[in-house]
C-alpha cells in the first residue's frame, strides 16, 4: 500500500470510526446537563480513534460484518476518553491542554470533571450492552462485555494508572515500568482487539494470538507516546510536551534512552505485525496501521 493512499484511508476511516462512536452519546440535557456537557466536549474533541479503528478492522479480519460491533467501539472510546480526563486532572498528570482544546477540569472545573470521567465509564457499560439486541450471539457479547471490564478496572487500566501516579517522582525497575505500559495502555488495545476478534468469530488459540499481538502494539504504542512528550510539539500534539519531566516520571526514555527507545518501539512493533501474520484472514490496512503507529507523530 503506498503512502499517499494509505494516509486518504486513515482519514477516512477516522471520520467514519468517529461517526459511530458519536452516534452512542447521551444527549445533553436534563438538570445533570454541565455533565453531559463535559463528556460530549471530551468525546468531540476527536483525538485519533485508534482503538475503536483497531477493534473493527481486527473485526473485519476475522470476517465480521455485522452491526452488534459498533455500540462496543463507542464504549472503548468512551473508556479510553474517561481515562484521559482522569489523567489530565490536578491530582494527577496536571495537564491543561487535551486533543488540542482546554482539559476538562480546565473547562468544567474539577468537580465537573470528575463526575464526567466517572460517567462515561459506566455509560460505557450502557451503550455496550446495546450490541445484546443486535446479535445472534449473545453469549458472546456478553462474554465481551466481561472483557471491557477487566481491562479497564483494576487489573487492566485502573491498575495501570495507579502505579504510575504512585511512583511518580521515584525511580522504577524495568519490569515494573512494563507491567505500568501493559496495563495502563495496553490493557485497553487489548480490549478493543480481542473483543473484535471475539465477535468476528475468532476461536481460542487465536484470540490468545490477537492479546499478544495488542500487547506488543500497546508497549510500542506508550514508548512512542513517552518520546514523543520529549521531541513533539504542543500543537502538534494537541497536548503538553514535557509532561512527564514535569511530573518527575520515569519512562521508557529516561531508562534506556532516546535511541533504544526508539530501536524497541521498531522491535516490539515487528513483534506485533507477526503474531498478525500468524492469524488467518489478510487485513493490509491494519498492518499499515501498526506500522503508522511506529512513525507517528501524534
Ligand atoms: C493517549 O492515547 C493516552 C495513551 C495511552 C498514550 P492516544 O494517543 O490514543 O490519544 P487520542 O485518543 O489520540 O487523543
Ligand atoms: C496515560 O499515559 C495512559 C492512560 C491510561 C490515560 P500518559 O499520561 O503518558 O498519557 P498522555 O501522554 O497524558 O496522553
Ligand atoms: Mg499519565
Ligand atoms: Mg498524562
Ligand atoms: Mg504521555
Amino acid at each position: 500500500m503506498r503512502n499517499m493512499n494509505f494516509n486518504d484511508m486513515l482519514s477516512a476511516r477516522t471520520k467514519e470510526v468517529g461517526l459511530v462512536v458519536e452516534t452512542y452519546l447521551p444527549p445533553v440535557e436534563g438538570y445533570q446537563s454541565t455533565v453531559l456537557a463535559a463528556m460530549d466536549y471530551s468525546v468531540r474533541a476527536g483525538g485519533k480513534r485508534l482503538r475503536p479503528m483497531l477493534m473493527e478492522e481486527t473485526y473485519r479480519l476475522f470476517g465480521g460484518n455485522g452491526k452488534e460491533i459498533e455500540p462496543f467501539m463507542a464504549a472503548m472510546e468512551m473508556i479510553h476518553t474517561s481515562s484521559l480526563i482522569h489523567d489530565d486532572l490536578p491530582c494527577m498528570d496536571n495537564d491543561t491542554l487535551r486533543r488540542g482544546l482546554p482539559t476538562a477540569w480546565v473547562k468544567f472545573g474539577y468537580d465537573m470533571a470528575v463526575l464526567a470521567g466517572d460517567g462515561l465509564l459506566i455509560y460505557s457499560m450502557e451503550t455496550a450492552a446495546k450490541a445484546l439486541s443486535m446479535t445472534d450471539r449473545p453469549d458472546l457479547v456478553a462474554r465481551c462485555m466481561g472483557i471491557l471490564a477487566e481491562k479497564t478496572g483494576i487489573h487492566g487500566m485502573i491498575g495501570g494508572q495507579t502505579v504510575d501516579v504512585e511512583l511518580a517522582g521515584k525511580p522504577i525497575p524495568k519490569e515494573k515500568l512494563h507491567f505500568i505500559y501493559r496495563l495502563k495502555t495496553g490493557a485497553l488495545l487489548e480490549a478493543s482487539m480481542m473483543i473484535g476478534a471475539l465477535l468476528g468469530g475468532a476461536d481460542e488459540r487465536q484470540l490468545k494470538l490477537v492479546e499478544n499481538m495488542a500487547s506488543c502494539l500497546g508497549m510500542a504504542f506508550q514508548i512512542q507516546d513517552d518520546i514523543l512528550d520529549l521531541t513533539s510539539s504542543a500543537e502538534v500534539l494537541g497536548k503538553p510536551v514535557h509532561s512527564d519531566e514535569k511530573n518527575h516520571k520515569t519512562t521508557y526514555v529516561t531508562l534506556e534512552g532516546i535511541k533504544k527507545a526508539k530501536q524497541d518501539v521498531e522491535m516490539i512493533s515487528e513483534e506485533a505485525i507477526s503474531c498478525l501474520h500468524e492469524l488467518p484472514g489478510q487485513n493490509e490496512f491494519l498492518e499499515a496501521l501498526i506500522r503508522m503507529l511506529v512513525n507517528r507523530e501524534k
